[in-house]
């Protein structure tokens, strides 16, 4: 029989303690990606968002940012664009830093930080895929600091009821389901 190499086994074993380490820590799922069908319907809706300049230079923040393709997508999407992820966890943040200089994409960049530190306030989008667990304290941070006019989308998970979607989008995949538009 085929014995497996021990380095193997230790890799596998650190794999899964960073994996089930971070989603505790940061009561999400770590590194859980967006599906690509869910990413198209948020580039639609910043198309359809800038329609009338669609050359304008916006700023875009992606709030728990994990392997970063989300922002990366979004960065190839809209040239024009500046993205930023925010990530906790350091071996996602790592990552998503050498997926960004494999890229060469320019108008990206990857935080070490908690994106409940990082002012968004200069932010013409706001991309989320977060947890319950946040949508409370992440529905006051864009209340009190979002700018005027903004837009925030957020994968699966609703914010607070105080916010009144723009829209409700259903996506054809099978975890990233549905897509929410918000105004601030
Ligand atoms: C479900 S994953 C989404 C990853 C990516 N945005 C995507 O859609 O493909 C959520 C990510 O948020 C990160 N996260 C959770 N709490 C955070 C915090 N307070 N600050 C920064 N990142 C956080 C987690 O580590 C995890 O990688």
């Amino acid at each position: 029989m085929y014995d497996i190499p021990l380095m193997v086994h230790i890799v596998l074993a650190l794999s899964a303690f960073i994996y089930v380490y971070y989603s505790v820590k940061t009561k999400t799922a770590f590194m859980f990606p967006t599906q690509q069908a869910a990413i198209d319907v948020m580039i639609n809706l910043i198309k359809t968002e800038n329609s009338e300049n669609p050359n304008k230079s916006i700023k875009i923040y992606d709030l728990g940012a994990g392997a970063g393709g989300v922002a990366l997508k979004l960065a190839k999407a809209f040239p024009q664009a500046t993205v930023v992820g925010v990530e906790l966890a350091w071996p996602a943040w790592l990552y998503s830093c050498i997926r960004q200089k494999i890229s060469r994409l320019g108008n990206v960049h990857f935080t070490l930080s908690d994106f409940m530190k990082v002012n968004v306030a200069d932010g013409d989008v706001v991309i989320l895929y977060l947890s319950d667990a946040y949508i409370g304290q992440m529905s006051e941070k864009l209340a009190k600091e979002g700018k005027q006019g903004s837009l925030i989308i957020s994968n699966t998970f609703p914010l607070s009821t105080q916010w009144i979607p723009l829209q409700e989008i259903s996506v054809q995949a099978s975890v990233s389901k549905k897509i929410i538009a918000y105004r601030v």
